[in-house]
């Protein structure tokens, strides 16, 4: 997941990629911004792809920075959302590098993804530094525990509806242990790409090592669809989720 990958999704970001902001379904995200907004806080964007978040950012902070390594998904943000409010940085997070001035907020939304234990710890360290003492950040990645409930539900899928709904459960066997070579390590294989997937107290362990402090996890649930093909109507609660975590430095 260089920024080779990544500016090559430029075009065909929204389809390709998940975009939390979008599959929110209970709005968790934006209600978290609401608690912080203040037109008196700067809010900072890290690894902000083409911008989904920025409008929000705007509406509710004094300025924004957004931030990415990838110049053409940082193209695609600075011509959607061009406002004299938002300043655009061509960054690579896994870098020393210092901002002019810690923000007050930073939001960093699907980018502790990446399958190296050291570039996560080093965008870490970026998140840290991003964020003036006392500042607050939102975190979002995926969820492991929610990647084995998506095949635990494939399972009951097929118990229930049975034809070619779901999956079998040895064929889900299968396949999880195709996609998760390693638990222990949580690198999921999207599309080929290994991905890491956190548990709720990894994440909280690893945002509480790097100096800050865990205020709230919350889940971002998103919908059936997102995981599975013709979802059935009624599969409710629990949705597939993403974990959020408040914390402050
Ligand atoms: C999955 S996308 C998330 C985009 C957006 N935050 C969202 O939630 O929709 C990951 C983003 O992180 C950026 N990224 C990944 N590694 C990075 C790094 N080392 N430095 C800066 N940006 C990085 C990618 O270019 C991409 O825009």
């Amino acid at each position: 997941m260089n920024q080779r990958y990544w500016d090559k999704l430029a075009k065909s970001f929204s389809k390709d990629v998940i975009e939390l902001a979008k599959e929110d379904r209970n709005g968790v995200l934006l209600e978290e911004l609401d608690k912080l907004a203040s037109r008196r806080k700067t809010v900072t964007d890290l690894g902000c792809g083409p911008g989904i978040l920025i409008p929000e950012l705007v509406k509710r902070f004094r300025s924004v920075c957004a931030v990415d390594f990838s110049k053409k998904l940082l193209a695609v943000a600075a011509q959607r959302y061009p406002d004299p409010k938002v300043t655009f940085l061509q960054a690579d997070l896994t870098q020393p590098i210092e901002p002019d001035s810690p923000s007050d907020v930073t939001v960093c939304s699907s980018v502790l993804i990446l399958a190296s234990r050291k570039k996560r710890r080093r965008v870490m360290e970026s998140i840290v530094r991003f964020t003036r003492k006392g500042g607050t950040v939102i975190v979002t990645v995926p969820s492991l525990e929610s990647c084995i409930h998506v095949y635990q539900t494939l399972v009951r899928l097929r118990k229930e509806l049975g034809g070619n709904n779901g999956m079998s459960r040895p064929e889900a066997r299968r396949q999880l242990a195709a996609e998760l070579p390693s638990v222990l390590d949580g690198n999921v294989s999207i599309r080929g790409v290994l991905t890491k997937h956190w548990m709720q107290d990894e994440i909280t362990q690893h945002i509480a090592d790097a100096g800050l402090t865990v205020e709230r996890v919350r889940r971002v649930d998103f919908s059936w669809e997102s995981e599975i093909d013709a979802a059935p109507d009624w599969l409710g609660a629990p949705f597939p989720w993403d974990w959020m975590i408040v914390a402050r430095r």
